[in-house]
């Protein structure tokens, strides 16, 4: 769809670039940094982001790790600005490497969140199958969530986002409640680890961007953290995967994108979700287990 097309379709399902608050949506071309001051206090009750790396990639320019500590602070403080008093801000973040070395960012950024009195949380660990194969250290196959409150009235609903039960069936063996189930018929707390695929090449939602969020990852903390109605906001929305989970469920998804074509890309994934026409791999489907190797005859003959 050209982009004229979109923006058209856009207005006609209240998607708007600039910050209106009855919006459904906004998707902002701007700089994060410019669009963030045009947002009231206190208007967003989930920010959920994954910030450049400062790795090199085609839409960051590697600067010296102070730089970037000072422009992630600068960000960080307006987020936490426009944050609910009952919101979250959850800072999705991975390694910055440099000769082989790695410095975890997210336990470089700390210190910003906790000068605004932030509560962790949790400390998410995302793992997934797929990445680059290192030859000096051993792969890389995790990134972490900080799930930060504002204070500690905050919004958290556990059932939406439970997990199947390993053994749904199981049940109390003796005292007052024997025979009863003994686990949750809706399902288990997932936990602070999370086993999700990375959007790599044969991921249904793979786009042009390098590395975009699967969205049934956002959707998992856009259904905990916030109610319908809210306002979720990416400073840094890629290909609009965070919007995307935020209308899908009946929210209000709000980001800034400054690359033109990941912009477009975001307007575009954004309306077919309002419409129910973008695909995405469902919540929960469980994940590709390869067949065993045979074994070679050879390897049990003692
Ligand atoms: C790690 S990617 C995020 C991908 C995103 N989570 C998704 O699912 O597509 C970071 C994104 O931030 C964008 N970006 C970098 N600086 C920006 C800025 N100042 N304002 C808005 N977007 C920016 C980059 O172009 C890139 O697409």
């Amino acid at each position: 769809m050209l982009l004229n097309n979109l923006k058209n379709s856009s207005l006609n399902l209240n998607i708007h670039q600039i910050f209106t608050d009855s919006a459904k949506a906004i998707i902002s071309n701007e700089s994060c940094y410019d669009f963030i001051k045009t947002v009231p206090d206190k208007a967003v009750t989930l920010i959920i982001t994954s910030p450049p790396y400062n790795i090199g990639k085609k839409y960051e320019k590697k600067t010296k790790l102070q730089d970037y500590y000072l422009k992630q602070e600068e960000i960080i403080d307006q987020c936490v600005r426009i944050l609910a008093d009952n919101g979250s801000l959850c800072w999705q973040t991975g390694n910055f490497v440099e000769n082989s070395e790695i410095v975890p960012l997210d336990i470089l950024l700390y210190p910003i969140f906790q000068k605004h009195h932030l509560k962790l949380r949790n400390r998410i660990v995302w793992q997934f199958g797929h990445g680059l194969h290192a030859s000096k250290r051993f792969s890389g196959r995790y990134e972490t969530i900080l799930w930060f409150t504002k204070t500690n009235d905050y919004t958290f609903n556990l059932d939406p986002v439970r997990v199947p039960q390993k053994y749904p069936q199981k049940r109390h063996f003796k005292g007052p409640k024997k025979g009863e189930l003994s686990c949750n018929p809706l399902g288990k707390n997932p936990s602070d680890i999370w086993d999700i695929p990375n959007v790599k090449n044969n991921h249904i939602e793979k786009t042009i961007h390098p590395c975009q969020f699967p969205i049934e990852l956002v959707e998992r903390l856009v259904l905990s953290l916030t109610n319908e109605n809210d306002l979720v906001f990416d400073p840094f929305l890629g290909v609009g995967s965070s919007t995307v989970a935020a209308v899908k469920n009946n929210r209000r998804g709000m980001g800034c994108e400054i690359f033109d074509e990941y912009y477009t890309i975001a307007l575009e994934r954004t309306i077919l979700a309002m419409s129910g026409d973008l695909q995405t791999r469902p919540m929960n489907k469980p994940i590709y287990e390869p067949q065993s190797l045979p074994i070679a005859k050879e390897s049990y003959i003692m």
